[in-house]
């Protein structure tokens, strides 16, 4: 099926990816997916959902002050996940309480504790034998009025800092707008449609269902009878539920109850949810990789070619240049494996929109 051919794809690419990484190479230009929407729409709560592990700061009013740019990193070598900060050099850290504890200190430090921003961002990696390589951005929330010790331009600085990471043509975006709320008003889909104005990849995500006015629904918005862009409909963890520590795999097999027993979702409830956003999250990955694989697969026997040269030059009699020749005959490996790929791979994964 195309799914296994998707799996399969990815694997080759990660193993391509940590190839890279041991010969010192410059790594593969993955997409990044980004959040954006207005502040308390969700964002932080979406990603952590699609993440599937509790360690995002959430809550009501601005608690996103700085861009969070979360790489998570395969490393089969290893048992226990465990998260890095840029800014905290080679300290690992495995409880995810110490995580988010971090994060608020380091946004603290850097903006203050009276809601100030920065567009410095926040690097953490998350290593992990159970991840995809893939690079995903939290943002602070889109806001017109300035509080605390918040600039006048308030506006204006927090679009540049989204506009910042939206703008790259390798980036997914996670357009987030809460149900309960105008769509038409929604200033993060102006946003994302000043620099995808076809909706190529931007993603709609709705969220707040369960808080939406009785008698009301989002059915319409849904079916993308509403708008240019599909939404997928989540109902993410309420304030009340994080004050009681529902974990995040409780807080998904609700989402999915809810949308199975709503009268006017129980026909969708297949293509609604965090689980569901994930899958869709997963295709645009694998198109975007197709898309790229004769370029990859270009450069990477280039590089190939040209180590080899260099390494014929020197001779092998040094162990850091025998590790390297390792690396590289299994780098071209994958290189084999990777052009019976493009060349057996049919191009028609499912690209949801
Ligand atoms: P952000 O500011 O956009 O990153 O939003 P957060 O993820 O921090 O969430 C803001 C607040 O809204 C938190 O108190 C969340 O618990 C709550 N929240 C987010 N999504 C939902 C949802 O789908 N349903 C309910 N009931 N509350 C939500
Ligand atoms: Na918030
Ligand atoms: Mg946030």
């Amino acid at each position: 099926t195309t799914t296994k051919e998707g799996e399969k794809l990815i694997t080759i690419v990660n193993k391509l990816q940590d190839a890279f990484t041991k010969v010192g190479m410059a790594n593969l230009d993955l997409p990044q997916i980004a959040v954006v929407g207005c502040q308390s729409s969700g964002k932080s709560s979406v990603l952590e959902s699609v993440v599937g592990r509790d360690f995002l700061p959430r809550g009501s009013g601005i608690v996103t002050r700085r861009p969070l740019v979360l790489q998570l990193i395969r490393d089969t070598s290893i048992q226990d996940e465990y998260g890095q900060f840029l800014h905290k050099g080679e300290k690992k850290y495995f409880d995810y309480k110490e995580i988010e504890a971090e994060i608020v200190k380091d946004t603290d430090r850097i903006t203050g504790q009276n809601k100030g921003l920065s567009p410095i961002p926040i690097n953490l990696k998350l290593y992990s034998p159970k991840v995809v390589n893939l690079t995903m951005i939290d943002l602070p929330g889109v806001t017109k009025i300035a509080v605390g010790d918040q600039p006048e331009d308030i506006e204006k600085q927090i679009n540049d800092m989204v506009l910042n990471y939206i703008s790259r043509p390798n980036c997914i975006i996670l357009a987030v707008t809460p149900g309960n709320t105008d769509l038409a008003n929604s200033d993060s889909l102006k946003l994302a449609k000043q620099v995808d104005p076809k909706r190529q990849r931007t993603v709609g995500v709705l969220t707040k269902l369960d808080l939406m006015d009785e008698g009301t629904d989002a059915v319409e918005i849904l079916e993308g009878r509403l708008m240019d862009l599909k939404f997928i409909g989540v109902v993410n963890r309420s304030q009340k539920d994080l004050q009681n520590n529902k974990d995040v795999k409780s807080a998904l097999s609700a989402e999915q109850q809810f949308f199975k027993n709503h009268p006017k979702y129980m026909h969708m409830s297949h293509i609604m949810g965090a689980k569901y956003l994930a899958k869709v999250l997963n295709n645009k990955l694998i198109n975007h990789i197709q898309k790229c694989l004769p370029q990859i697969n270009k450069s990477a026997t280039k590089e190939l070619e040209s180590a080899q040269k260099e390494l014929q030059k020197l001779g092998v009699d040094d162990d850091d240049l025998q590790r390297k020749q390792v690396a590289f005959s299994s780098l071209s490996g994958f290189s084999q494996e990777f052009k019976n790929l493009i060349d057996g791979t049919s191009s028609d994964v499912d690209d949801i929109k």
